[in-house]
């Protein structure tokens, strides 16, 4: 693996290895890197988590971290996703881990960029490392994907987590089914009530409504989706004995789950966070170690 782009390129080899490397750190395993890479951290769209969480997962793996502030780089004078890269492969940076606002801005760096090229999100596109972290934590859960019953709720079609986790759940054996308003559909099938979906689901993974990427601003009233297609407490009550509740943040409390739910005894929405880190070390340590 030279670069983590996309979850569609991805094998399920590849997967289930970040997986187990994941685990290993987890449980407290040291890097197998023979020696200390320079990454950056390149983010033109802001994140707390994504950019955090990796930050701490290149300290943990031994890396030398390079700073580098999107919003204060040559980029706001112009200067291409291309040159910048370049610029930095030429300073001396083994990899660059990069979110952008354009979709599948990383076409642009696959001829000519020898540095590993890491996808911390692209636009509405892919988000391999928040699916490779919610896969991590399904199969901590369930210690399997196969035939499991995970229902993606929100806005799908503007959602890069949920194109990269429909992506990889599908291919690892799961079934997913899609809750949402018929607008935000996009290329999948949907449902449009929770009535087919609450009771069986093993996994309700819900997503951020993401206003940001919406080209034309409808009014939306909060409560009216709450009531609707949020998870609220009476339907948390008739999800079965087992299932849980995933979310790959920020949350808008009582808009896509109740507030009072965000820390309920099903929700993983916090341990998503934490199992980044272990996730993001594996993902650095497997490209890294194919460069040795
Ligand atoms: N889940 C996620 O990508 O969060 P951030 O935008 O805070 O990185």
């Amino acid at each position: 693996m030279k670069n983590l782009l996309s979850m569609e390129h991805l094998t399920n080899e590849e997967i289930l290895h970040i997986l187990e490397r994941a685990r290993a750190f987890e449980n407290g395993e040291g890097s197998q890197l023979a020696r200390s890479y320079n990454v950056a951290n390149l983010f033109f769209e802001p994140s707390t988590r994504t950019k955090t969480s990796f930050e701490m997962a290149e300290h943990r793996i031994g890396c030398t971290v390079i700073p580098f502030d999107a919003g204060f780089s040559s980029a706001l004078k112009g200067e291409t996703m291309y040159d910048t890269v370049k610029t930095l492969e030429m300073i001396g940076l083994d990899a660059v881990v990069i979110r952008a606002k354009e979709d599948e801005y990383y076409n642009e760096l696959l001829e000519g960029i020898n540095c590993a090229v890491i996808n911390a999100g692209d636009g509405a596109g892919q988000h391999p490392s928040q699916s490779l972290l919610d896969l991590y934590t399904i199969q901590k859960e369930f210690g399997t994907f196969e035939n499991l019953k995970i229902t993606i709720v929100g806005d799908i079609s503007h959602s890069r987590v949920a194109k990269s986790n429909a992506a990889a759940l599908t291919k690892l054996g799961a079934n997913v089914r899609f809750l949402c308003p018929e607008e935000w559909a996009g290329q999948f099938e949907a449902h449009h009530s929770w009535d087919e979906l609450i009771h069986d689901s093993d996994v309700i993974m819900l997503l951020r409504i993401q206003h940001e990427r919406h080209s034309v601003s409808k009014s939306f009233s909060k409560e009216s989706y709450h009531e609707q297609y949020g998870l609220t407490v009476e339907r948390e009550a008739q999800m079965k004995d087992g299932a849980i509740i995933m979310h790959p943040a920020p949350v808008n409390r009582d808009v896509e789950i109740a507030d009072e739910l965000v820390e309920c005894e099903r929700s993983r929405i916090f341990q998503q966070v934490r199992n980044g880190v272990f996730a993001r070390m594996a993902i650095l340590e497997t490209i890294l170690k194919g460069r040795e």
